[in-house]
C-alpha cells in the first residue's frame, strides 16, 4: 500500500488527449494534453469522427508520457479516472477503453468521472485551500450552469442555459465575424481594441425571477445587425462587434452569479471551464464586493486530464468504483452517475 495515493487520469471527450498523474488528488505530477485544434481548424469546429481517430493515434502515446514526467510507473498507480461523459461518443470512448484496459489489466479500480465535475475540481488543484461549499459558474464549450457545490462529490444545479452554451455562442459568433476557430480566446483579444458599449445587444433572461441563461438569442442579434450594415453597404467594426457581444454575454454571466450568491449566501465564487479565461469575465466578477473569487490558471481552465484526475480521487475516496461495462454517456448531467 502506497503512503501517497496516485491517480492516473485520463480525458478524450472532445478534441483534447490528455492524460495526468496526480498525488493525493491535488498535486500535479504530469498534465499531458495533445490539442487537436490545428486538425479542426480548416473545418471551423470539431469535426467528431476525426476527433475520435485522432485520440486512438494519440491516446497510448499520451498516457506513457504521462507517467514517464511524473516519474511514476504502473506499478505505484493506485487507482485510474476517466472522463465517461458528457462529450462526443465515439471521442469518450477511446480514453474509457484505455483506461479499461489499463485497470483491468493492472487490477486497480477504475474511477468514471463526470467531465463538467472535473472542471469544477481544477479549482482544488489551483487553491490547495478551497474546499466545499461554494457557488461554482461552469462557463465552457458545451454548458453554461450555476452549481451549488455541496461536498466534493454532491451537486446542486441551481442554473443552467437553456438553448445555446456560453462558449458556443463565443465560437458561433467569432465564426461569422471571421474570426476562425476557437472563437473564444479570438473574440477576446480583438474585444480588447474594441468598444463594449458600440453596439448594444440584448441581455437576455435578465428580467427573469431564475438563474437560467439564453444565449442563442444574442447569437441571432449579432447576424442581424451584421446583415443590416451588410444592406446598407456598410462594413462593421470588428472590434466594437466582439467587445459589445462579449459585453452582453458577461454582464449576464455576472448579474446571474451574483443572484446566485445572494439567493444561496454564500460567498465564495468559484469560475469553471473554457470560458473561464475571459479577461472581462474575470474582471467583472472580482468586481463583486463581499464575494472571495477563485479563477483558475488557463491551463486549467481548457480541458485536461489533471482536473479529471482531481475529481475522480474524491470519488475514488468517497467509494465510486466504476466496472469494465461502463459506457460513454454523452450527455450526461453533473451530479449524475450512469454506470
Ligand atoms: O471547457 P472547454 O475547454 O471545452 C468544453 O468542455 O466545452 O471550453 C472550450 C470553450 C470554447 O467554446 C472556447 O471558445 C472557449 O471555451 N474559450 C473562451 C476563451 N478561451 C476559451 N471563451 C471566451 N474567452 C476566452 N478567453
Ligand atoms: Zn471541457
Amino acid at each position: 500500500m502506497n503512503e501517497k495515493i496516485y491517480t492516473l487520469a485520463i480525458e478524450s471527450s472532445c478534441d483534447e488527449t490528455a492524460a495526468a498523474v496526480l498525488e493525493n488528488g491535488r498535486q500535479i505530477r504530469s498534465n499531458i494534453v495533445h490539442s487537436q485544434i490545428d486538425i479542426h481548424k480548416a473545418f471551423g469546429g470539431v469535426v467528431p469522427e476525426i476527433a475520435s481517430r485522432n485520440h486512438l493515434v494519440k491516446i497510448s502515446e499520451v498516457v506513457d508520457s504521462a507517467l514517464s514526467e511524473a516519474g511514476i510507473g504502473y506499478p505505484e498507480i493506485d487507482h485510474i479516472a476517466v472522463t465517461y461523459g458528457p462529450g462526443l461518443v465515439g471521442a469518450l470512448l477511446v480514453g474509457l477503453s484505455e483506461a479499461k484496459a489499463l485497470a483491468y489489466a493492472l487490477d486497480i479500480p477504475l474511477v468514471p468521472v463526470n467531465h463538467i465535475e472535473g472542471h469544477i475540481a481544477a479549482n482544488y488543484i489551483a487553491f490547495p485551500e478551497l474546499e466545499p461549499p461554494f457557488i461554482c459558474l461552469v462557463v465552457s464549450g458545451g454548458h453554461t450552469h450555476l452549481v451549488e457545490v455541496l461536498n466534493y462529490t454532491t451537486f446542486n444545479v441551481i442554473g443552467r442555459t437553456r438553448d445555446d452554451a456560453a462558449g458556443e455562442a463565443f465560437d458561433k459568433v467569432a465564426r461569422t465575424i471571421g474570426l476562425g476557430y476557437p472563437g473564444g480566446p479570438a473574440i477576446d483579444r480583438v474585444a480588447k481594441d474594441g468598444n463594449p458599449k458600440a453596439i448594444d445587444f440584448p441581455r437576455a433572461m435578465l428580467e427573469q425571477d431564475n438563474l437560467d441563461f439564453s444565449f442563442s438569442g444574442l447569437k441571432s442579434a449579432v447576424l442581424n445587425y451584421l446583415n443590416s450594415l451588410k444592406m446598407r453597404g456598410e462594413a462593421p467594426v470588428t472590434e466594437d462587434v466582439a467587445a459589445s457581444f462579449q459585453a452582453a454575454v458577461v454582464d449576464v454571466l455576472k448579474a446571474k452569479a451574483e443572484a446566485a450568491l445572494a439567493q444561496t449566501g454564500y460567498k465564495k465564487l468559484v469560475l469553471a471551464g473554457g470560458v473561464a479565461a475571459n479577461s472581462a469575465l474575470r474582471e467583472a466578477l472580482s468586481s463583486i464586493e463581499g464575494i472571495e473569487c477563485f479563477f483558475p490558471p488557463l491551463s486549467l481552465c481548457t480541458d485536461n486530464a489533471a482536473m479529471i484526475g482531481c475529481a475522480g480521487y474524491y470519488h475514488y475516496l468517497a467509494g465510486t468504483r466504476g466496472h469494465l461495462a461502463v459506457n460513454a454517456v454523452p450527455n450526461l448531467k453533473i451530479g449524475e452517475m450512469r454506470f
